[in-house]
């Protein structure tokens, strides 16, 4: 291994080891994960896993197939008598907990990996089911207390660092102590066959789940909680310390210097004011073109003067998770140092009626210059993204552009949450996206882009309408945005891509590794995709 790879390991193993802490303030887990790393805390649980072995009916039977990778091989033997007593047979899901095994960790959750021939995308999802089905399976034991619990790699360390973070996360700070889940501090089975790369791999997904994590706390933030003021100042207490990141935050002022109209008319609503938060990252050579990433941040979305009914409106405070995502997304890259340059652009306002709220019918032009009738003032994702994603591609020039919003209910109808939907100009950048949401196991699906839409768009008084109808509601969305991708002799300038995650947003129950609430969904894809670039 080279000396920078194993400083990388270094500084990665230290960022990545204090379990919760590091879903927090940046700075406080940095400090703070400094002084845990030399604390040797007592395993209360191990999490390992077993693939799938021939029918337990089968002479011969026996579940040697163990993944426990990390443990010496007594332990793993005395594993494999007990497991075949049990009738286990590695299929996923299933889960056996052991007690005080000469050796290891007082509770030892055992849980089936499925086949073990598998692709390398289908075991990392098992891998991510089976360490939080585990970590479910160890936490039961613990009420109002803490505990520490280990994962092996499970096949897949990357995918066993991902689920440790994601599948231990709670949204309670706001609830009395007696009736928060116990703490739960997570880290990597360090053992006598401590493996380097799976070390590294295993913290590297650590990092990529605590993303995600970081976007579901954005998230489930009630919006009086995360108003645009307060979400780009923890924008910035987040982003600003991580090496060649600056953090940009402009108001209102700067929005009408740069003429973006569409996106001052939603915030007129409003008694908060507008923010808009610049993020430039430069782990790349100085000369080449960034990716950009622009997020819808919407910190709630009555509706506005066609005001939403009042049935679930509540759930309209994670309208600003397109925002909640780049910026952890961002706070990945950067703190995983990829070799590249990433812009992102993110316009945070709330959507409100009021005396001084736009209007159904009311006329606004974007930075770019074409006129907007605004005929549904519900339809203000695609105002204010008009106006990030000209401004974007026109101040930083970059190769490819992806946006990220919650903007339509009608993805919900066409993909419900199992895909993401993808609406890309090109077909090189459309096989990047589905090959990382392949990787994350957060995935997307093709949606056409494409000017036969239009039509519907067309507007008697303006360049173009905010709405196209219900028919085919969230192409005509993708549509309009295109219109503000700048072009040069009708070619566009950039590659770019709409990812409506609207369906994405929110679980109502809890399964898998992720548990009911605001998803942070597609977070670990678009850290995949910047590691595409980065190659
Ligand atoms: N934020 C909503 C879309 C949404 C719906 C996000 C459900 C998450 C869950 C968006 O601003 C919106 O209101 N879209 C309208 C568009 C319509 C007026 C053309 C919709 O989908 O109804
Ligand atoms: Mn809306
Ligand atoms: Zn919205």
């Amino acid at each position: 291994m080279s000396i920078t790879r194993i400083a990388r390991i270094a500084r990665i193993a230290r960022i990545a080891r204090p379990g919760r802490l590091a879903l927090g303030h940046a700075r406080r887990t940095l400090s703070s994960s400094a002084k845990l790393a030399q604390i040797q805390r007592p395993v209360d649980g191990l999490v390992i896993g077993a693939y799938e072995s021939p029918k337990v009916s089968e002479p011969g039977y026996s579940p040697s197939l163990l993944a426990g990778s990390s443990l010496p091989d007594s332990a793993r033997e005395n594993i494999c008598k007990i497991l075949a007593s049990a009738r286990f047979k590695g299929e996923s899901k299933e889960c056996r907990t052991l007690y005080n095994l000469e050796g290891l960790p007082p509770i030892v959750s055992v849980v089936g990996l499925g086949k073990a021939d598998a692709d390398d995308n289908q075991r990392a999802e098992s891998a991510r089911v089976a360490a939080a089905t585990g970590a479910a399976s160890i936490r039961s034991h613990f009420k109002n207390s803490l505990a520490h619990i280990e994962f092996d790699a499970l096949g897949s360390p990357l995918a066993s660092g991902e689920a440790a973070a994601l599948s231990t996360y709670a949204f309670d700070k706001y609830k009395q102590p007696k009736s928060r889940d116990p703490v739960l501090s997570v880290d990597f089975h360090d053992s006598v066959n401590a493996d380097a790369e799976h070390e590294f791999a295993w913290r590297v997904g650590f990092i990529q789940g605590s993303a995600q994590n970081m976007a579901r706390k954005f998230a489930d933030t009630p919006a009086n909680l995360l108003t645009p003021a307060i979400f780009s100042q923890q924008a910035k207490n987040l982003l600003e310390y991580l090496p060649h990141t600056q953090v940009h935050v402009h108001g209102m002022e700067w929005a009408a210097r740069n003429k973006m109209g569409a996106f001052l008319s939603v915030g007129r609503g409003s008694d908060e004011p507008v923010k808009f938060v610049e993020v430039v990252y430069s782990g790349g050579k100085a000369d080449e073109q960034p990716l950009a990433l622009v997020g819808k941040g919407v910190t709630f979305d009555s509706g506005g003067i066609s005001i939403k009914p009042s049935t679930d409106m509540a759930l309209m405070k994670g309208d600003m998770t397109g925002a909640a995502v780049v910026i952890s997304a961002m706070w990945a890259i950067a703190t995983l140092q990829l070799p590249i340059n990433v812009v992102a652009s993110i316009p945070m306002t709330e959507n409100m009626p009021s005396g001084k709220a736009t209007k159904p019918g009311d006329l606004v032009t974007a930075m770019n210059g074409k006129t907007i009738e605004v005929d549904n003032t519900d339809a203000e994702g695609r105002l204010i993204l008009a106006d990030a994603i000209y401004y974007t591609a026109t101040a930083h020039k970059p190769h490819s552009l992806l946006s990220l919003s919650t903007l339509t209910g009608a993805i919900d109808v066409a993909l419900g949450s199992v895909f993401g939907g993808a609406f890309v100009n090109n077909d090189d950048l459309w096989k990047v996206i589905e090959d990382s949401g392949k990787r994350s196991g957060d995935r997307f699906w093709r949606m056409p882009l494409d000017d036969a839409y239009k039509p519907q768009i067309r507007s008697h008084v303006a360049d173009l309408k905010n709405v196209g109808g219900r028919s085919g509601g969230s192409c005509t969305a993708a549509i309009f945005l295109k219109e503000f991708v700048p072009q040069e002799n009708e070619k566009p300038l950039v590659q770019f891509a709409h990812l409506d995650i609207a369906s994405l947003m929110h679980k109502r129950d809890s399964s898998g590794y992720l548990s009911a609430g605001m998803t942070g969904r597609p977070t670990r894809t678009v850290i995949e995709i910047a590691k595409a670039f980065a190659k």
